[in-house]
């Protein structure tokens, strides 16, 4: 340890909080000698600069443009840390008040749109500051004091994180509602299953829809796992090794409502972890609404005719008038492609980078933003698709009573008879061989098939195979009760651990 690190104390002001001699000038007209100053508009660090940054620079480096997104965020961040200021003495109770009041003032013009950036702002943490420190002087000067752009950033985007995945979860659990509620009205209806895309075995359509609803539970269960994993507060982490001032990270970490404090400064101001993480998330759910959007994109052609799309949920087209088109299951299919991909890139941004605080973490800020935004509005948009939805039972059903989809029950009714699957498997395949290459009825051939007859052609009629799925968790009527039952008090349970927006 150097003999220069000893702590310093609130009774015992150190250099940079003493009142007589501001780091940063407090009136924006009278900038120091080598910089304008933050209030006049001049970078932050003017100090250790004798010219001002270049336009290119500024141009390629800012994040302004996206990262006013996070405004509320650093508004906050910034009052709960001047408040932590005031706490242990580093800021005198006018001072804080000053700042709170100069914090008010650009909460307002945020939302309501007259905040003046100025071309000098880098990014929305200097923007902030520079209003503040225009409107309090030289109490906003004192603001950053303790803090560093890298711990306030990780602030930032961490509370962004978890406002909107929270938000996210809540879309996600209605449209898990929409799922059951249309599951239940959906009743007996029965529709083929498929592997391959090949009709496989009948199954109700609740169940189908339900398969959907189970993914979309564990995509919540990932969203709160992930909020309770991110619930740290970086603030106080400093640039990279906290700082020499008394400062309470613990205190500020309870503020902002974090369930608390980083351990490690270096790993609090580079971690980003939970942007990968949320972004896997986000992605996931995108392949899961990408797979339930090629279904509707499917279900409604023509050729299969499962599904009529609402109107108010499809496109028409320019040309063909008449087109009914299924844009919103389409883009739910083609927006997964630009989530996976805000995902590998920003991994390949994290891969090497060496700690702690890197200017390439900026670059987690625009796949998030984008990721939330686009996800958000998909789950929208398919829960109201979803809702309007009207299934045509019959097409289903129809295509579900042709006689090959019975055929693993006809095997399953040999094996009750005492015949091993496998020999039951092979009778039953050549019937439906002989059917198919001699044209010949596939029910006249069990009918008249020694081992089968008359008993087992029953198995053949209309809506009789599905019935016959009553092994636990399978697609017939006894399992499906159970499992919407089941469902339905899982959703409850989820609805309660939901957290507030
Ligand atoms: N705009 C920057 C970011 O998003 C803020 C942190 C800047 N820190 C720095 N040391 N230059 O990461």
């Amino acid at each position: 340890m150097s003999p220069s690190s000893t702590p310093s104390s609130p009774a015992k002001p150190t250099k940079r909080v003493n009142p007589t001699k501001p780091a940063i000038p407090a009136n924006p007209a009278k900038p120091t000698k080598g910089g304008t100053g933050i209030a006049g508009g001049g970078a932050l660090w003017h100090g250790r600069f004798s010219a001002p940054p270049a336009q290119e620079l500024m141009e390629f480096t800012e994040s302004l443009t996206f990262d006013r997104a996070l405004a509320l965020e650093d508004i906050r961040g910034s009052r709960v840390h001047a408040a932590g200021l005031g706490r242990v003495g580093l800021l005198s109770p006018e001072d804080v008040e000053a700042i709170h009041e100069a914090l008010d003032v650009v909460q307002t013009e945020m939302a309501q749109g007259t905040f003046a950036f100025h071309g000098s702002d880098e990014d929305v943490h200097t923007a902030v500051e520079r209003r503040v420190t225009q409107l309090a002087g030289e109490a906003g000067a004192r603001l950053h004091t303790g803090r560093s752009r890298n711990d306030q950033v990780a602030t930032d985007v961490r509370l962004y994180a978890k406002r909107h995945l929270i938000e996210l979860a809540h879309r996600v659990h209605k449209l898990r509602e929409t799922l059951l509620a249309k599951a239940v009205d959906s009743g007996q209806v029965y529709l083929p299953g498929y592997t391959h895309m090949q009709r496989a075995q009948p199954v109700l359509l609740a169940h189908h829809l339900m398969a959907h609803g189970w993914a979309l539970g564990r995509d919540q269960h990932r969203l709160l796992d992930c909020l309770r994993r991110m619930d740290v507060s970086p603030l106080g982490a400093g640039a990279l090794a906290g700082t020499s001032l008394p400062i309470d990270p613990d205190w500020v970490a309870a503020e902002l409502g974090f369930a608390r404090r980083f351990d490690n400064s270096l790993d609090a101001v580079s971690d980003r972890d939970y942007v990968a993480e949320a972004l896997f998330i986000i992605s996931l759910l995108g392949v899961h609404l990408s797979r339930m959007g090629e279904e509707i994109v499917l279900w409604a052609t023509e050729e299969f005719g499962f599904v009529k799309l609402p109107d108010a949920y499809s496109t028409g087209s320019s040309m063909m008038p008449q087109k009914k088109n299924p844009d919103i299951a389409e883009l739910s299919r083609g927006k997964a492609g630009r989530l996976i991909g805000n995902l590998t890139g920003f991994l390949a941004t994290l891969k090497s980078l060496p700690l702690a605080y890197n200017r390439d973490l900026q670059e987690d800020k625009e796949p998030l933003f984008d990721s939330i935004v686009q996800i958000k509005r998909a789950l929208s948009a398919m829960t109201g698709m979803y809702a309007n939805l009207q299934f045509d039972a019959q097409r289903m059903q129809a295509a579900a009573d042709q006689p090959f989809v019975a055929a693993t029950d006809l095997a399953e009714y040999l094996v009750t008879k005492g015949m091993p699957f496998r020999e039951a498997h092979a009778v039953v395949g050549e019937l439906v061989r002989s059917a198919l290459d001699r044209r010949l009825d596939f029910a006249e051939l069990v009918e008249n098939h020694p081992a089968l007859g008359p008993t087992a052609v029953k198995l053949l009629g209309e809506g009789v195979a599905v019935s016959r799925r009553t092994s636990p968790g399978g697609g017939g009527p006894g399992p499906v009760a159970s499992q919407i039952v089941s469902y339905a008090e899982q959703l409850e349970a989820d609805r309660k651990r939901l957290p507030v927006v």
